[in-house]
This record gives C-alpha cells, structure tokens and sequence, in this order.
C-alpha cells in the first residue's frame, strides 16, 4: 500500500478504471453536485481555502499535505484519511462533545472502579479532549494517550502523558499493564481489528476492560429522506470505496467487527450498545435534537477535512470536492434529511484464565511474538 497522500491520478487509463469503479460501488460523478448547486462562479468556493490554510501548524512538524491541507506526518508510514490542522481539531472536539451527549453525559460504559482503575490508555486520541476529561475525572490514575500526530493542548492534566504510536505495530508498554484501554473514533485506520484488540489484550491485567466506540460511514435516514443520491446519502459510499482503495475498512459498526474482535482476542462480559446520532437540527426530541445540531456543527466546521483524502482518490479535483461539501452542507442545513449515522459502544472484560481462540492463521497466542516482523 502506499502511503498517503497520493498523487492525483493524471493518467486517462487510471481515470477511467476510477470512475468505472465508482460508478459500481454507486457513487453518482463529481460533475454531478454542479448543476444541483446551479453554480456559476468558482470565487466562494475558495474563499474558504484562505482559512484552512491560516491555520496549519508550524512546518517543524512536516506534515504531509493535500491540496493545502495538512495530514499526518512523515515520519509515520501510517495511513489515515483526515486532516490534522486547527479546522479538524476543532471539528473533533466539538464530535467529542456529541459522544459523550450519546452516552448522557459520561465518557465511558465500562463499569470502571475509580480505586482499582489505576492506569488506562487512550488509542488514537486526536486532540486528547477525551484523555483530558478521562484524566481529570480519574485523578488517581495513570493516564496515556497515543497518535501517529502530535497532539498539542494547552492544558495537560500532571496524570496524563501524550505519546506518538502507530497502534498497528508493536506498542511499546508493558504486557498486563492497563486497567482500561479506550479506542474511539479509529474506523479507516485499523489494518486489522483482532490485532489490534489481541494486542489490547496483552497489554491488559486481569480483570481490566477494553471499551471501543466506533461509527458508521453510511448517513441514513427511517423515512427515507435521504436518498442513495442525495449528498448525504453518497458520504458512506464514498468513504467505503475509498477506504477499499487503500485498504481500510469503514463497516466496522455494520459488520459487528467490534464484538467479533474481542471475543476471538478472549473478552469475556462483552457488552455493547446501539446508538443513532442524529444528523442536523430536524428531530423533535429535545435530546436528539441537541445532540443533531451539534453533529452537524462538527461537520460543518470541517467537511473538506473530512472528505478530501477520499475524493482525491476517487480522482476528485478541488473545485468537485468543494462543489460536493457544498451540498452536504445544504442538505444538512435542510430540515428535510432526516439524517443520522449509527454507532456502536462495545465493552469487555480480560478473564482471570485468559484463553484466546486461536485464529486460522496464528499459531501461537502470543500475538507479538508471533509477528516479530511488526516494527
Ligand atoms: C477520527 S479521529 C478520532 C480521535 C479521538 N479518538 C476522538 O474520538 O476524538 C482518529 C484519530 O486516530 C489517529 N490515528 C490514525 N491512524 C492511527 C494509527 N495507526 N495509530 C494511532 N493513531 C492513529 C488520527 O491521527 C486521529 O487523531
């Protein structure tokens, strides 16, 4: 696989097997989103470039960038498919507040002890927002939290340490450490989530838990309102096709990856919960709607950052993507898509007897020594 980001593709040949590949996976052509939007002068679509690239971080870091959007850096031969700079940032916290407004207000659903939780780790913790509130709630604990990006508060709890780590590889902590690993939000950046949950695993002590909070790429709607070639109804297809491309997976929800993943790395009291995060200020619950408009505040903040690594594999130029998030936002500023994506929480507990069913393709149930070619 190559690492991000990629080159346009120029060639006629490539641009052709692109479109023919879209098409099959149901995606409507970027030429398409133009004449819904009746557009007539490119000037307001890049008026917005100028914010976007105000803000980037300082070149020290080198990150990678995409049409003046900055991704992770360099150092990492990770793939991850969004932005890193201020709009995205800004965007992730406000989604952190929508989280923890699905969970009622509490940041987890592990039944964690806070005299006998004394360690936890926070895997892909984007702006820390998460570890920081998980910190400050849990004074007593050890808290650490990882990314490929360097993460940059400006306040950092004494109990909480900020560390770079590709969670695909070999994590650098102790075996049966952590009384609690949180993982939210890592849809499209996962190579291999059993892996990754055995390794969660390891690095757990008896009786710890591992909480996983994930997301749906597909917005839907109940009454049909949105439609497979409405805006919204095309985000999932785009993000499934473009995650195909380069080989990540955005089913996890919809394929129950979650609960598989803990059973086979050998969870026990697996539990797990359903949500429907609403899309847009359209629901006439008071609660939903709440948590709808900020949703789609966090979107709004940063469509671009969001879509732009998958249509430029899709072979998008920027004047299509910017026409694209036009749309989306159109739409969601419509009380008429009545939107949402579904998530799902699952949580389970590392037994006093840890067995691990052994998968078809190890043989051993040491899951780092048995990939000692991982780096
Ligand atoms: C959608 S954000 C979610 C951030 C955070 N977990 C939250 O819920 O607010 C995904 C994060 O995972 C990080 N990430 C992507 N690939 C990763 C990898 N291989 N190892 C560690 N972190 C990764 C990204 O840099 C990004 O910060």
């Amino acid at each position: 696989m190559d690492p991000l980001p990629h080159p346009p593709t120029t060639s006629t040949a490539a641009m052709k097997a692109n479109e023919d590949s879209a098409a099959d996976a149901g995606i409507l052509p970027a030429e398409h989103w133009s004449s819904q939007l009746g557009i007539s002068d490119d000037k307001s679509l890049f008026d917005s470039d100028k914010e976007s690239t105000k803000s980037l971080y300082p070149s020290i870091f080198k990150y990678r960038t995409i049409r003046g959007r900055t991704y992770h850096p360099e150092t990492t031969d990770a793939q991850y498919w969004a932005t890193n700079d201020r709009a995205q940032a800004e965007s992730l916290n406000i989604n952190h507040h929508c989280f923890t407004l699905a969970l009622a207000g509490k940041l987890f659903l592990a039944p964690l002890n806070k005299k006998t939780c004394k360690t936890a780790l926070d895997i892909g913790t984007g702006t820390g927002i998460w570890a920081i509130d998980f910190a400050e709630e849990f004074r007593q604990a050890t808290v650490t939290a990882t990314d490929i990006t360097p993460v940059t508060p400006s306040y950092i709890p004494p109990n909480l340490t900020f560390e770079i780590e590709d969670c695909n590889k070999i994590w650098a902590f102790p075996n049966d450490h952590f009384d609690y690993i949180h993982i939210r939000w890592l849809i499209g950046s996962v190579t291999d989530w059993d892996r990754l949950f055995e390794r969660a695993f390891d690095h757990m002590r008896v009786g710890g838990w591992l909480e996983s909070y994930e997301t749906s790429a597909m917005v839907e709607s109940d009454d049909g309102s949105v439609t497979e070639t409405s805006a919204l109804g095309q985000w999932g297809k785009i993000f499934i096709e473009g995650g195909r491309k380069f080989g990540m997976l955005f089913t996890v929800v919809q394929d129950g990856t979650q609960r598989t993943a803990m059973e086979r790395a050998g969870f026990v009291d697996i539990q797990e919960r359903d949500i429907k995060m609403p899309i847009g200020s359209w629901p006439t619950d008071d609660d939903a709607k709440e948590q709808g408009t900020f949703t789609q505040a966090a979107l709004e903040q940063d469509v671009e950052g969001y879509i732009l690594f998958m249509a430029e594999t899709l072979g998008w130029t920027r004047r299509q993507v910017l026409i694209y998030v036009k749309n989306v936002k159109r739409e969601m500023r419509s009380k008429k898509y009545h939107a949402y994506y579904k998530q799902k929480v699952v949580w389970g507990r590392k037994p006093e007897k840890p067995v691990r069913p052994q998968r078809a393709s190890t043989v051993s149930s040491s899951a780092d020594t048995i990939r000692g070619n991982e780096n």
